[in-house]
């Protein structure tokens, strides 16, 4: 088979690497790819957004399956118009892109079926925003309704931080009309999980449990980013807590989003919060997590096409999905400065003898050399039979790479091992 996988990030890498592992794959072209990827899949100039661009290359090349990853051309409608090109793909259509493209929309669908999530009001009017922060409970957490870069959520500690998020949101358009609508709402506390499920639509197939690492510094400090690392599985999510998210959280989004005649199949990411009055949605993302892929498909035993072909042809119920009991961690190397302004070009090279998988993020081919070119770098991940050893085989990985401005977090896995000690 002849794949297409769109986007350029680490987590395109490790789908393509697993993609590989099934004998039937002649050859997997990335769009747009990156000068990592590139040593394993046929990187092809087309940007990520290019719908058209996709259609033509697809249909030129004969492409039989296409995996489109990241959250923009979902949103915006690639799944839709490669299909309707008569090219299968694995990913939400628009119409089911919408439980991440839109706050609003997934507030009210949770609402609306009863699922589990923080209390809220929507806003599109700033005077009435304003009005409601005035008064509403501190914390308090402002939302722009839209995509935003992973970046639309303000938490504010005080009054005025609330007026200000609503401001910069809503009047100085801060993330552009995706701060047309927001929501407001209720702050939660707990440990947050990330539960990536595979679904066809009927049947909802969760993998192995992850933890990211939002924060730029060690401690949970500083900004947030896309994610700084993570580890699976997350040892907060218990057998008795996986089983209680099925019955209130998992099932019952598979079937309102059906019920709402937009039946969600691809990869649904579900961000939880384990709230002392249970599990509680965060949000949905309508694709695989950007550093969880990186340590969930590795775990994963079973074949990853065959389960993301099953997602798009209905036939999840009998396809077998595995994940071994072994543990994972990613540590996400990048460019200091990261999420702000940074530095790139710098070369990047490894020392001899590397145990770590190192999937690459940032960084671009010149003249036979692997150039920094983004924020986060390059993700290097170590799987072994407990997370103590996980965590040191994948610091042993980050040792053995080396680039100019290099700059990682020494704490991943460090909450989740004190999770298991307690
Ligand atoms: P998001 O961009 O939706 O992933 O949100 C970023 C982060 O903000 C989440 O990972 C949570 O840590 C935090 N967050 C979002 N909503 C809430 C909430 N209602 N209460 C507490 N923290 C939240
Ligand atoms: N790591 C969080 C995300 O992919 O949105």
């Amino acid at each position: 088979m002849k794949l297409m996988v769109i986007g350029s990030g680490g987590r395109e890498h490790a789908v393509i690497r697993k993609l590989k592992e099934n004998p039937g794959v002649e050859t997997i072209y990335a769009l747009p790819g990156n000068g990592g990827i590139a040593a394993d899949a046929v990187c092809v100039d087309v940007g990520a957004k290019d719908i058209d661009g996709a259609v033509r290359f697809a249909r030129e090349n004969a492409v039989d399956f296409a995996v489109v990853t990241p959250d923009d051309p979902l949103v915006l409608g690639m799944v839709d118009a490669l299909e309707a090109a008569g090219v299968p793909c694995f990913g939400p259509d628009k119409k089911a892109a919408v439980i991440e493209g839109s706050k609003v929309f997934s507030k009210n669908l949770m609402k609306k079926y009863g699922i589990p999530t923080a209390s809220y009001e929507v806003f599109d009017d700033p005077a009435a925003a304003l009005a409601y922060v005035e008064k509403a409970p501190l914390p308090t957490v402002v939302k722009a309704d839209g995509l935003a870069l992973g970046k639309g959520v303000l938490i504010a500690q005080t009054r005025e931080e609330a007026v200000e998020a609503v401001k910069s949101i809503m009047e100085d358009k801060k993330f552009g009309a995706s701060g047309d609508q927001i929501v407001v709402e209720e702050f939660l506390t707990g440990p947050e999980v990330s539960v990536l499920a595979f679904t066809d639509g009927v049947t909802v197939k969760p993998m192995v449990s992850s933890m990211d690492h939002k924060r730029a510094h060690d401690d949970d400090q500083g900004l947030n980013t896309g994610g700084m690392g993570t580890v699976a599985p997350n040892p907060y999510y218990t057998r008795d807590i996986a089983e209680q998210c099925m019955q209130t959280i998992f099932k019952p989004t598979i079937a309102a989003m059906a019920a709402e005649g937009r039946p969600f199949r691809g990869c649904l990411y579900f961000g939880l919060m384990l709230t002392p009055e249970g599990p509680k949605v965060i949000e949905y993302n309508c694709r695989f997590g950007d550093p969880e892929t990186q340590v969930v498909l590795p775990l994963m035993q079973s074949d990853l096409l065959t389960a993301m072909l099953a997602c798009r042809n209905g036939a999840l119920a009998e396809t077998e999905i595995r994940f071994s009991d072994k543990h994972a961690c990613c540590v996400i190397m990048a460019s200091d400065g990261y999420p702000e302004s940074y530095e790139k070009g710098y070369e990047i090279t490894y020392d001899e003898g590397i145990a770590a998988q190192v999937y690459v993020a940032g960084a671009k081919l010149a003249d036979g050399k692997l150039l920094t070119s983004g924020g986060r770098v390059l993700g290097i991940t170590a799987v072994a039979d407990t997370l103590p050893e996980a965590i040191q085989a994948a610091y042993a990985g980050v040792e053995k790479v080396h680039f100019g401005n290099a700059y990682y977090r020494h704490d991943i896995g460090a909450r989740a091992m004190r999770a298991l000690a307690d």
